[in-house]
């Protein structure tokens, strides 16, 4: 599988997720406002992906910084956790991330010293979040039946994240088991993240895996093809109201209207027990020249108001359980989540 990400000689490579799957592009960053310009254009993308690419944008600004003096120095580093942390609203991974990289930063220490060991806290949240997801996948597979059929949206696969991927890691689990795993991948409008990513993905790896449009979602588990349904996340609250990319609410209240199970598989970085419910997550609008054009061609007038949120949030109460790497949170509510990720 491609890499998402890589550090090498004080330069941050991210995989062009923009370019796939017809082209195998890199971007190179070499300060962190290219970070901040690739998370904003999708170059990087996937809740866990932002947040580590985020913490490499820390270490960029840390090696611009260290030949400054101490003040100019971690003036940079405070431009760049704010830049970074607007970047975009609603995973908050990105924050968490920031978090954990600015509570490594000693003042009393050189600039050269606080470089290397942010680059060590970047390197360690990119290896964690692949070894977290095996696990999750491990623990995830055992709600997949022996030959299932599984609908996911979006892209929550390895260039979602640091390698293997939340959904589609609890998905290459289950085929690595030995389970017969069929997938349906909705396109996903208007960026096609399904189409272009995990089609991609799951052809990789040779599993099985049927590319529907959005609207065709309700006819496939009408017609009993769909076993259960199982996507990623951005940003979870304490009551276990879920904020994944636009479409996911409809496919939890369709999958609800046909008995199907709704799973959702993210990592404890994606909790945020700071916000009550999932009214109160931000929620990140795009251009509007996002729906007015697709790939570069118009295909609505061009003035025609649009409205264009990223993602919607799936409240508790439609999700059958969530999958995390510390256990699965069956029928999600405020007490059994603190049980079991904190
Ligand atoms: O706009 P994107 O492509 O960053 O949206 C990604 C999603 O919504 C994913 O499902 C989510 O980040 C989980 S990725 C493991």
């Amino acid at each position: 599988m491609l890499e998402t990400m890589r550090w090498a000689d004080h330069q941050l490579i991210l995989l062009d997720q923009t370019k796939l799957p017809g082209e195998v592009c890199y971007f190179t960053c070499t300060n962190y406002q290219d970070v901040v310009d690739a998370i904003k254009r999708l170059v990087v993308r996937g809740a866990p992906a932002i947040g580590a690419a985020a913490a490499y944008g820390m270490v960029l600004a840390a090696w611009s910084g260290s030949q400054k003096d101490s003040a100019a120095f971690h003036e940079e580093l405070g431009h760049a956790a704010r830049e970074l942390a607007a970047s975009r609203p609603t995973a908050v991974n990105l924050f968490w991330a920031l978090d954990r990289m600015k509570q490594r930063i000693n003042p009393a220490q050189a600039p050269a010293m606080i470089y290397q060991t942010l680059l060590e806290e970047a390197h360690g949240i990119l290896r964690e979040d692949l070894i977290l997801n095996q696990k999750m996948g491990r623990l995830g597979q055992e709600l997949i039946p022996q030959a299932g059929s599984i609908l996911t949206h979006c892209n929550a696969g390895a260039l979602a994240t640091g390698g293997y991927g939340t959904a589609l890691g609890v998905i290459r689990a289950a085929h690595e088991a030995g389970k017969k795993v069929q997938v349906f991948a909705d396109e996903t409008r208007p960026l096609l993240q399904g189409a272009r990513l995990t089609a991609f993905e799951l052809m990789e790896e040779n599993i099985p895996v049927t590319l529907i449009t959005d609207s065709m979602a309700g006819s496939v588990m009408q017609k009993g093809w769909v076993d259960l349904v199982l996507v990623g996340a951005d940003r979870i609250t304490a009551n276990g109201d879920v904020a994944n990319k636009i479409g996911t609410y409809s496919l939890a209240v369709l999958a609800h209207a046909h008995g199907i199970p709704f799973y959702v598989a993210a990592p404890v970085s994606t909790f945020d027990l700071t916000l009550a419910a999932g009214e109160d997550i931000p929620i990140e609008e795009r251009s509007p020249e996002e729906v007015r054009n697709i790939f570069g061609f118009q295909s609505a007038p061009l003035d025609v108001p649009v409205f264009n949120p990223a993602f919607d949030v799936t409240p508790h109460h439609l999700i059958s359980a969530i999958i995390t790497e510390k256990g699965i949170i069956h029928h999600p509510d405020q007490e059994i989540i603190k049980k079991i990720i904190l």
